[in-house]
C-alpha cells in the first residue's frame, strides 16, 4: 500500500472548492507518454497552475501501471525542479470502470479516482460508487463520479447517443453516494468527432462544421440542485481546426473532426465546473507535429528529432487551454 501523500501529490478537495469559488476550472490531461508528463509539468509550472494528471485504462494497458505511477511520482520531482516550490498535481484515475480497478489504484498512489458507472441502472451505479467512496475516503483519495451519459467512447464503454444528466436525480445521487464531485452530461463527448455533420451547421465562409451548443440550462439547474458542489466535464476537448489542417495537409484523413469551442469552456468553468478533461487536443498536437516534422525531414530517424516538436506544440497547448480557457493560471497555493 503507497499513500499518494509520501508521493508529494495531493487529492482534489482544496483545489475544487478554490476552483468553484474562484470562477476557473483545473485541467485536467491524459497522459501516456513521457513526452505528454514532460509537456503538462512544464505547463503548470510555467503558468503556475495546479493540475490532474489523469491516467485511463487503456493508459495502463499501453504504458503499464507501474510505469505510470512512477511518472507521476518523477512528475512532483521535476515540477520541483523546473522551480516550482509547492506543486499541486493530482494522479486521478480516468472512467474506472469497477470497484477493483479504483482499489487497485488507491492502493498503488494514486490520490484521486473516478468511478464511471454512467452505463449501468442508477441504483446499481449508485451502490458500487457508494463501495468506491467508502475505501477511497479511509486513505482520503477524492471521488469523482458520473450521472447522464455522454455520446462517444468512454474508454471501453460506447454509446450512440447521449443523455445529460437529469438535474432532479443529482441531490440523492450526490447524497447517496457520497461523491466528492459529479461528472455531468450536457452535450460534450469524447474523442475528436464529438457531432455528426447532420447535427451542426456549416460555417458558410470556412466550410467548417458548427456544432450545437451546450446545454447551459441544464448545467445551471444542477448547480441550483448542488450549490458549490464540483461539476466535472468529460470530452471538452475543442479539436482545433489548424491542428486538424496541419494533420490532413501531411496525408492524415480526419475529414469533419470537430469539437467544443472554447468560448463555451471559458463560460462553464466560471461556473460549478471545476474540472475540464482534455485528451483528444493533446493527441492532435502531438499527431499534427510529428505528421509536418517527417514530412519535411524525410532523411530523419531519430525519434527524439520529431517527439521534440511534438512535446513543444502540446505544451504549447496546455499553456493556452490553462491561461485561455480554464484560467487556472497563478492559482497555486
Ligand atoms: O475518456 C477517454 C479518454 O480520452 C481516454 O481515452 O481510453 O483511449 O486512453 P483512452
Ligand atoms: P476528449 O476526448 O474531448 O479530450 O475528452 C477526454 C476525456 O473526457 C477524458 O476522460
Ligand atoms: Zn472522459
Amino acid at each position: 500500500m503507497v499513500n499518494y501523500k509520501d508521493l508529494g501529490l495531493v487529492n482534489t478537495r482544496e483545489m475544487f472548492k478554490k476552483a468553484v469559488a474562484g470562477g476557473y476550472a483545473i485541467p485536467a490531461f491524459n497522459f501516456n507518454t513521457m513526452e505528454q508528463m514532460q509537456a503538462i509539468v512544464q505547463a503548470a509550472v510555467e503558468t503556475k497552475s495546479p493540475v490532474i494528471m489523469q491516467v485511463s485504462k487503456g493508459a495502463r494497458n499501453y504504458a503499464n501501471a507501474t510505469i505510470l505511477r512512477y511518472m507521476a511520482e518523477g512528475a512532483v520531482a521535476y515540477a520541483k525542479e523546473l522551480g516550482c516550490k509547492n506543486p499541486e498535481i493530482v494522479l486521478h484515475l480516468d472512467h474506472g470502470d469497477s470497484f477493483e480497478l479504483c482499489k487497485d489504484c488507491i492502493d498503488m498512489g494514486f490520490s484521486s479516482v473516478m468511478y464511471d458507472g454512467s452505463s449501468l441502472p442508477y441504483e446499481e451505479n449508485i451502490k458500487i460508487s457508494r463501495q468506491v467512496v467508502e475505501y477511497a475516503h479511509k486513505y482520503d483519495v477524492t471521488v469523482e463520479c458520473e450521472l447522464g451519459v455522454l455520446a462517444g467512447v468512454e474508454d471501453e464503454v460506447a454509446s450512440e447517443v447521449s443523455h445529460y444528466t437529469k438535474p432532479e436525480e443529482v441531490i440523492d445521487f450526490a447524497t447517496r453516494t457520497g461523491c466528492d464531485s459529479l461528472a455531468i452530461s450536457i452535450g460534450t463527448s469524447h474523442g475528436a468527432y464529438k457531432f455528426k455533420p447532420e447535427q451542426c451547421t456549416r460555417d458558410p465562409k470556412t466550410g467548417k462544421l458548427v456544432p450545437p451548443p451546450l446545454a447551459f440550462d441544464v448545467l445551471h439547474e444542477i448547480e441550483k440542485k448542488l450549490p458549490g458542489f464540483p461539476i466535472v466535464l468529460h470530452g471538452s476537448s475543442s479539436v482545433p481546426q489548424e491542428e486538424v489542417d496541419t494533420i490532413n495537409k501531411y496525408g492524415g484523413n480526419l475529414p469533419d473532426a470537430v469539437g467544443i469551442p472554447e468560448e463555451q469552456l471559458r463560460e462553464a468553468s466560471k461556473s460549478a465546473v471545476c474540472k475540464i478533461n482534455i485528451d483528444s487536443d493533446s493527441r492532435l498536437a502531438m499527431t499534427a507535429a510529428i505528421r509536418k516534422y517527417l514530412a519535411e525531414h524525410p532523411d530523419h530517424f531519430d525519434p527524439r528529432q520529431y517527439l521534440k516538436p511534438a512535446r513543444e506544440n502540446m505544451k504549447k497547448m496546455y499553456i493556452h487551454k490553462i491561461v485561455n480557457v480554464l484560467g487556472s493560471d497563478g492559482k497555486l497555493g
